[in-house]
């Protein structure tokens, strides 16, 4: 018997990519999402690449009697992941109202529904952004956290701090991934980032540059005490991302696990800046890429990459793409999302 698996947030970039990979290695899978940053197209896509069509749900987590029919329907889930929440860190400035209750609420409804309907493996979206501005890198998972430097960040930090406490004297068992910075698409060229709201991340802003959609891009910073002056970030390929999840699952599955709550870096465990990525994007595509420079921005750490060896040594996790592969994936998917090729 197969083991079913909950995805949350499932036809969005990370979530669709880790159905992937769940069905790859033979679990069974319900997503649910309410479509405010993702399409349920995207599931037609995971169709043409593994041959499953996945149940979806459009359902708005903070709904808690909408959500619970997904349990009722599917008495026999084991584990949840949940991925779905806002993440613009810039909007959750302007709207933390919004921020906290999407992404508190959601997580309190999905979290109570898992223990009522007994879940054995809750697995969490975190983020690097709870460790806040750290003043050196790498960071392990025993690295303090600090301010957060935004409500997004905020709600990812008290999410954490609920499934904490929450699971204390529970049976079911957690673990939170906290990711760097994922990018990339699926090789095949079928998947990848397509936000229904405009890309904040790095490498979409560099592929919609260089495509054309936007006239040009701007570098926040290039006066940091780094080796360019640009900001470093640690860069993972999201389907290396999307395998910790399935073997996070696994690991809590197979009893692996010894705590309620265990929590991973996901990471390659070294920073790449700006200028180096627009680099690695120009040599990969042999384009040039329109860019400007202008003042840092409020908020920006200068530099953050993980020490990925606990989920190296535990989940057996590593990954194996590297930013050229990065680049490769994310230009060929930018190609086909704007329709220069099929
Ligand atoms: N992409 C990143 O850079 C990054 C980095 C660290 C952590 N994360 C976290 O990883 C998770 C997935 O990120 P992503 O990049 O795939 O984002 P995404 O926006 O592509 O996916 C999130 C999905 O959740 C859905 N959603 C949001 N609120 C919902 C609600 N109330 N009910 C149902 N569905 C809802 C959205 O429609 C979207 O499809 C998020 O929790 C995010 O905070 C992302």
């Amino acid at each position: 018997m197969k083991q079913k698996v909950l995805v949350t947030g499932g036809t969005g970039y990370i979530g669709s990519h880790t159905i992937i990979d769940l069905i790859e290695n033979g679990y069974d899978v319900v997503c649910v999402d309410n479509g405010i940053n993702s399409d349920k197209s995207v599931l037609n896509a995971v169709k043409e690449i593994t041959g499953v069509t996945v149940p979806y749900y459009h359902i708005d987590l903070c709904d808690l009697s909408l959500t619970e029919t997904i349990f009722k329907d599917h008495l026999d889930i084991q584990g949840v992941i949940h991925f779905a929440a806002l993440k613009s860190v810039g909007e959750s400035v302007e709207k933390p109202v919004l921020y906290f209750r999407n992404n508190i609420e959601s997580l309190l409804n999905i979290l109570d529904l898992s223990l009522q309907y007994e879940v054995k493996a809750f697995i969490f979206s975190s983020s690097c952004t709870v460790y806040g501005d750290v003043q050196r890198s790498p960071v392990d998972e025993n690295t303090p956290l600090q301010e957060a430097a935004s409500p997004y960040g905020r709600t990812k930090q008290i999410g954490e701090q609920v499934i904490l406490d929450t699971l204390k004297n529970n049976k079911m068992k957690s673990i939170l991934l906290r990711y760097f910075n994922p990018a990339g698409a699926h090789p095949s060229a079928k998947l990848g980032e397509a936000p229904n709201n405009p890309a904040l991340n790095l490498v979409p802003v560099i592929t919609e540059t260089a495509i054309g959609k936007r006239a040009g891009m701007t570098v926040f910073g290039t006066d940091y005490p780094t080796r360019d002056g640009s900001c470093i970030r640690d860069y993972i390929h999201v389907v290396d991302l999307s395998h910790a999840h399935t073997l996070a699952l696994k690991y809590i599955f197979d009893g692996k696990q010894k705590v309620s709550t265990d929590v991973f870096n996901v990471g390659i465990g070294s920073g790449l800046s700006v200028l180096e990525i627009i680099e690695a994007f120009e040599k990969v595509t042999g384009l040039r890429l329109n860019y400007e420079v202008g003042p840092r921005r409020p908020g920006d750490v200068m530099a953050i990459f993980s020490d990925y060896s606990k989920a190296k040594k535990e989940l057996g996790w590593q990954p194996n793409y590297d930013v050229n592969d990065i680049m490769k994936t994310a230009w060929a998917w930018e190609l086909v999302r704007s329709g220069k090729i099929n």
